[in-house]
């Protein structure tokens, strides 16, 4: 279904993504603050689930509900509504589950309304309108297609484009040995051609501070819809040049982000890494089976 992005809608749904992320980022940290419990794991032991992010998706699922009731919803903890509107929200009610474990500042709320966009990312949605919300800095980054990136309502002038050599760069790792072990490698490989790399913990925080200019880049590989959608669309509303895996919208196969120089210049790095790691893991398969 056609969505018709007025202005008018466009608004609508940044309040609502803002308004609830930061209603909900209070919740969290008043929880966080009477000491967190885990629930359970996902992917890996070390992949948890606090009672937190389950109550802060219910918080969320219920003011989408209330408020915006013909679209759809999908979750990190497990929410997947089917909409009629053609609109579905992408919501993150934990994102850096593990520094909210760890009582480390950086995790946030992300919330992203998102339309049918096979070429914006590899999900094949485009996010319209979003907000990402940090509680314990008590920032508010929102975004709309076409409007630009705020932070606390003053627009975000992006980073500049600075050579690699020059770049501080952030990424993430997964949850699993394997995908540890290679985006290990890859970062073996980028480290002495970089200023330094930062791992914060939370890739919405990445995208954002990358919004913010106070990271040159950001790339990561096996993200998931809700740890980049809002976050992507406050970067590249903040004029960051977005890329994927080749020519593929950015996503779970690999997402590079900083100022259109440094991204294509990152980007190439960083599949040259990916490359060499896979050559090599070939090698070290084909000695160990000789
Ligand atoms: C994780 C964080 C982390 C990134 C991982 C994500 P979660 O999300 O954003 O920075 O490196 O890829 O899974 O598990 O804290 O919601």
């Amino acid at each position: 279904m056609t969505v018709l992005r007025t202005p008018e809608l466009l608004a609508e749904l940044a309040s609502t993504a803002a308004s609830l992320a930061r209603s909900v980022g209070g919740v969290i940290r008043e929880l966080r603050d009477a000491g967190v419990s885990i629930a359970d794991t996902k992917t890996s032991l070390t992949d948890v689930v606090t009672h937190a992010d389950r109550e802060a998706e219910r918080l969320l699922k219920a003011g989408l509900q209330e408020l915006r009731p013909q679209d759809g919803i999908l979750g990190e903890e497990g929410t997947s509504i089917e909409g009629t509107s053609g609109i579905t929200w992408v919501v993150d009610p934990i994102d850096g589950t593990v520094n909210y474990l760890y009582q480390l500042p950086v995790y946030a709320v992300s919330v992203a309304a998102t339309v049918a966009d096979p070429s914006f990312a590899a999900d094949g949605r485009r996010a319209i309108a979003g907000a990402v919300y940090l509680p314990v800095t008590d920032e508010l980054y929102v975004a709309t297609e076409g409007g630009g990136a705020t932070l606390n309502g003053t627009a975000l002038p992006g980073s500049a484009a600075v050579p690699l050599s020059r770049a501080l760069v952030a990424t993430g790792f997964g949850y699993t040995v394997e995908r540890r072990t290679e985006q290990a490698e890859v970062v073996r490989q980028l480290i002495p051609r970089l200023r330094d790399i930062r791992r914060i913990g939370c890739a919405s925080a990445d995208l954002c501070m990358l919004a913010a200019g106070r990271l040159d880049a950001y790339y990561e590989r096996g993200l998931q819809p809700w740890d980049y959608a809002a976050g992507l669309l406050i970067a590249r509303e903040a004029g960051a040049l977005v890329l994927g895996r080749g020519d593929a919208a950015p996503g779970e196969p690999l997402l590079v982000a900083a100022a259109p120089g440094l991204a294509r210049e990152l980007h190439a790095a960083v599949i040259a890494a990916y490359a060499q790691w896979e050559r090599s893991s070939e090698g070290a398969g084909d000695a160990a089976a000789d």
